[in-house]
């Protein structure tokens, strides 16, 4: 791989950054100066330093990140500013964007990551991953009306599949689909007569939004959250 793409897929530094870093020699590949930003290193076994500090090559990064109401789930701006915006510039240089899609007003957990097959295969229909989301409603909603949304509701010429409800209170309580069409849960509750006053998702397949992860923050995923998602990809979508 050539030295300037390394590290600018580690999110250190562009290209041209990288190249007029190796024109100041501040850039080394095993101890020695690099004089050239188009020199071939191996990630797995060149060390690489950029001012000093060393460059850890990661193919794939994966964030949670607790989203905000107004942003969109996207990597370009629309409605509002992209949820990417909540990131530092060296992850959007690493090309990491929100696997699956909340509505705008919609908070909660979201997944970012630059591995585009392993989102892929999260958010395919036939994955059926599990994600929960805390809402509250308009009006009362009793188990009539949960047993409904349960069964599967007609959401405009589609039935949706099988969930699960668990009601908190008169007017809110946390549904769990495993599937995700456009606007569901909002087109769900209209159905039974409701309209959704707020959501945020708490959980995506084996993620679960940390609690100390405030509104608008981000942070890498563990260890073990990053092993618990591996566990759901091929060996090729792995870290
Ligand atoms: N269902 C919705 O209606 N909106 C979301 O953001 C997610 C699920």
């Amino acid at each position: 791989m050539r030295l300037d793409k390394l590290i600018s897929a580690c999110g250190v530094a562009s290209r041209s950054e990288t190249a007029r870093a190796c024109r100041a020699g501040l850039v080394t590949v095993n101890g020695q100066t690099a004089r050239s930003a188009d020199m071939q290193v191996d990630p797995e076994t060149d060390a690489v330093s950029y001012g000093g500090r060393a460059v850890v090559y990661r193919r794939f990064v994966y964030l949670m990140l607790n989203k905000p109401a107004g942003y969109v789930s996207s990597t370009d701006a629309g409605d509002g500013p992209p949820v990417t915006d909540l990131l530092p510039e060296e992850y959007r240089r690493m090309g990491v964007f929100p696997c699956g899609r909340l509505d705008r007003d919609t908070l909660g957990l979201m997944l970012l990551t630059n591995n585009g097959p392993l989102s892929h295969r999260l958010l395919a229909p036939r994955s059926h991953v599990a994600k929960s989301y805390r809402f509250a409603v308009s009006g009362p909603l009793g188990r009539r009306e949960a047993a409904m949304l349960e069964a599967g509701v007609d959401i405009g010429g589609y039935v949706t599949r099988p969930c699960r409800v668990e009601l908190t209170g008169p007017d809110c309580g946390v549904i769990t689909l495993t599937e995700g069409k456009y606007h569901q849960i909002k087109r769900m509750m209209e159905r039974v007569g409701v309209r959704v006053t707020a959501l945020e998702r708490l959980s995506f397949g084996p993620l679960t939004l940390d609690p100390a992860l405030e509104r608008g923050r981000w942070r890498p995923l563990t260890p073990g959250e990053e092993a618990a998602l591996g566990a759901l990809a091929t060996p090729a979508e792995r870290v």
